[in-house]
């Protein structure tokens, strides 16, 4: 099987004011003592993604957005276009991230059409997936995680570059973290997916995990089969945790 180049993203969330850049160019600079072989990368509140980008640049550290509207312009309010976070640097974006999904009742139509939009404007997505603890305790996970990924995923993906992160909504933000053997399941049949939808491109898609990583559980997580990296939360806000994680790997 193809190899895949690990990418390591962290998701700052809602955090991130001027005087935490200094996180950004923490991690940078312990790229540059310490090389890692994954990809690593930061996706800062849109407010911030264009001095990070300014800051990060050649640094090999890429800058990614949370979320982008579907449309590339016109009447959304308080909205953020593709278009815009590449403007402002980014190369990457999350899409579909379960806060969205819960918190702006974004279906699998809507995040691909969101996925559409982060091509047109040249933006790598990273598409969440993750079941619910009541979906997980009634033994859907793999039916839920497999079916938010055929939906989420338009074909126009094809030959480009993207990835997924199964993201248990049950672990984000909670310290709780799937066996290492559930992991492994849900993984696996992301990868059965993948295949299907888009043959043997499907065997190099990344496929991340996220949710409680921390320093301390990143070594087991990263070396799971078919975990191909991390999408990291909390622990990314802090420069010497999420390099404790990249260096785990
Ligand atoms: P935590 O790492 O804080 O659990 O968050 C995970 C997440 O939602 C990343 O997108």
């Amino acid at each position: 099987m193809a190899t895949v180049r690990p990418l390591i993203a962290g998701n700052w969330k809602m955090n991130g004011l001027s005087h935490q850049i200094a996180e950004a160019e923490a991690v940078a600079k312990g790229l540059a003592e310490t090389p890692s072989s994954a990809r690593v990368a930061i996706c800062p509140p849109a407010t911030l993604i264009d001095r990070i980008s300014r800051e990060l640049a050649d640094s090999g550290v890429e800058v990614g957005g949370q979320d982008c509207h579907a449309e590339a312009c016109g009447a959304f309010t308080g909205d953020v276009c593709a278009e815009m976070l590449a403007d402002a640097g980014a190369t990457l974006v999350i899409l579909g991230h379960s806060e969205r999904r819960a918190g702006y009742g974004e279906t699998d139509a809507v995040v691909a059409s969101k996925v559409e939009a982060a091509l047109r404007a040249g933006l790598e997505p990273i598409v969440c997936v993750g079941e619910t603890l009541e979906q997980r305790k009634a033994g859907q996970a793999v039916q839920v995680v497999q079916a938010q990924v055929r939906g989420s995923l338009p074909q126009s993906l094809k030959r480009r570059a993207f990835s997924v992160a199964y993201e248990p909504v049950w672990a984000i933000g909670t310290g709780l973290t799937p066996t290492l053997e559930d992991i492994e399941e849900v993984h696996v049949a992301v990868r059965a997916v993948l295949v299907e939808a888009f043959g043997e491109q499907g065997a190099t898609v990344p496929i991340l995990y996220g949710g409680s990583v921390k320093p301390s559980n990143a070594g087991e997580i990263l070396h799971v089969k078919d975990v191909g990296g991390a999408l990291v939360g909390g622990a990314s806000l802090k420069a010497s945790d999420f390099l404790g994680i990249i260096r785990a790997l």
